[in-house]
Order: structure tokens, then C-alpha cells, then sequence
């Protein structure tokens, strides 16, 4: 039943449903049906997961900065015999999505509202945790410099000889910096690169800035740093992507906003320090 294609039919289903409001040639029925599965990023994740976690098996998984879900529902496809949780800073609306996209996905999991950088959760105890494409919103919540603590906590709440799955799009240089900066120890099982099947065209393109210069404002103002004015933000957010876009089109032609993605599976060791 969690066999590649299996996972893929899955996808195309929930993706019909999340975007039964857009006809196929609407631009938001593109971009909004990327959420499911990122464009085959997430069947990534967890098929690399897979080889050292086994589905089979009962275990207890933690997807940190779950937003609405979206990966959660593949872990809970890959490993269907898991118990699961999500953690975000809230489920508060868009984030209530989760409710009907595990459901629709046919996938249980607890949810707990919380701070990444203060995790109420016990030390040693999850057999995987996982942050996909939540560092980048967290850097934006609690700073850049959160993000060592962060992994710190996440590494922590491990249990020891298992895994931590972090997946973003942050250069692999700032990666490797949080990861040498961590007191605990592990040995990294894997680190790899994946491009995201995310061929835009100049239409598509431009509504998606529009769209994620409104998603990165509205998590600076849920930050510890929100900007004075909130104008003056947005303008500055809509410059940069659109930038981008302009220089994809121009080199490459076409927009993939979310470039390369870099995954790291740690194995927390025994012992401390
Ligand atoms: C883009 S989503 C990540 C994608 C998500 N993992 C999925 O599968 O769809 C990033 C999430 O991080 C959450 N977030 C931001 N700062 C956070 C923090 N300090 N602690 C916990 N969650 C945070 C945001 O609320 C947002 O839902």
C-alpha cells in the first residue's frame, strides 16, 4: 500500500481536493496543488527515510513546523503504522487546514501548538523527528541565529541511536554551520540535493510572488521582529522576489521559488558531549 506509485495516487487525490475551488487552467490550481508533495519533494524525503526507518515497524514520529500538514501526510502514508504528531507556533487559520488534509488524507496524527525554540516535549524519546521547510519560517519568527537552538532542541528530543530529518532550502553552508555549532552528538547518515519539479511560466510566476510576499509578511509580523510598516515591508518583500523571478526567467526560463533543496538525516549517538 505505501509503494511509490500508491503514494503518487494519493497525492494527485488530495491535491484534486485542496484545489477543488480553481478550474485545472487557473494559476492558483498550480499553485496551490504544489503544496502537495512540493513536486515530488516530499516522496524524497521520505523514501530516503525509509532506508533507515522501517515502515513496517510501530514508532513514534515528530514533524516540527507542520503548517497545514502537508508533509505530515506523507509521513504518514510512507510509515502507516507510526503514531504521529505535528507541532507549529499555532494552528490558527491558514493552519486549520491540517485538520481536513489529514482527514482527506486519511491520516491520524496529535497536534501540538508550540514554540520551536522552547519545546515542551521529553529528552530521548522520539524515534524520528523532522522539520521540512520549517527552518527558513522559523529564521524569519526567532531570527537566523535561533536556528542552532533550534536544531539543538529538536536533537534533544531524539531518542538516542535515532534520526532527525531536516529539509529546506537555506544553503548548505548555513546548514553545516547549525550542525557544527551542536554540543549533542550524531553522525549524518545522509546529506543530499533535490530539485523540485516546479516549472513556472511569467504568468504563473508573478501571482505566486504576490502570494508568498503576503506569506512571508504575515510570519514577520508573527515574529519577534515585526516591521514598523507593514507597506513599507511588503514593498521591500515584493522587490526581492520579484527579482528572482525575473533573473529565473531570464537565465533559465522559467520559476522554481524554491531552488535547491538540501536534506540532512542525522542518527543522534548514545552519548553526550
Ligand atoms: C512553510 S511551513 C513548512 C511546511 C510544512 N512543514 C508542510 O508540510 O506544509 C512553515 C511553518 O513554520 C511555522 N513556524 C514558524 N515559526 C515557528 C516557530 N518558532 N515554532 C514552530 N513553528 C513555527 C509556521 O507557522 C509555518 O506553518
Amino acid at each position: 500500500m505505501n509503494s511509490e506509485n500508491e503514494i503518487i495516487l494519493r497525492e494527485d487525490r488530495l491535491r484534486a481536493w485542496f484545489t477543488r475551488k480553481f478550474s485545472k487552467n487557473d494559476p492558483m490550481c498550480k499553485i496551490d496543488g504544489f503544496d502537495i508533495g512540493w513536486g515530488g519533494t516530499a516522496r524524497f524525503a521520505t523514501s530516503q527515510l525509509s532506508e533507515y526507518l522501517d515502515p513496517q515497524k510501530n514508532m513514534t514520529i515528530l514533524d516540527v513546523a507542520c503548517g497545514y500538514g502537508t508533509f505530515l501526510v506523507e509521513i504518514g502514508w510512507r510509515f502507516p503504522r507510526a503514531t504521529l504528531f505535528g507541532l507549529n507556533l499555532d494552528f490558527n487559520p491558514p493552519h486549520n487546514l491540517i485538520f481536513s488534509l489529514l482527514s482527506q488524507g486519511n491520516v491520524e496524527a496529535g497536534l501540538i501548538s508550540a514554540d520551536a525554540i522552547q519545546l515542551p516535549l521529553i529528552t530521548d524519546y522520539f524515534d524520528c523527528v523532522s522539520c521540512f521547510l520549517g527552518l527558513q519560517d522559523i529564521a524569519i519568527t526567532r531570527g537566523k541565529e535561533s536556528l542552532s537552538k533550534v536544531v539543538s532542541n529538536l536533537l534533544r528530543i531524539v531518542a538516542p541511536g535515532k534520526y532527525l530529518l531536516l529539509l529546506d532550502n537555506l544553503p548548505a553552508d548555513i546548514f553545516k554551520t547549525i550542525l557544527k555549532s551542536q554540543k549533542q552528538k550524531f553522525e549524518m547518515l545522509l546529506y543530499d540535493t533535490f530539485e523540485a519539479e516546479c516549472r513556472w511560466t511569467r504568468e504563473i510566476g508573478e501571482i505566486a510572488v504576490e502570494l508568498y510576499a503576503q506569506g512571508y509578511l504575515q510570519q514577520q509580523l508573527d515574529s519577534n521582529y515585526p516591521p514598523p510598516d507593514r507597506q513599507q515591508a511588503l514593498s521591500k518583500i515584493r522587490k526581492k522576489f520579484a527579482g528572482e523571478l525575473e533573473n529565473q526567467l531570464r537565465t533559465q526560463g522559467y520559476y522554481n521559488p524554491w531552488g535547491t533543496m538540501v536534506l540532512f538525516i542525522l542518527q543522534k549517538k548514545n552519548t553526550f558531549r
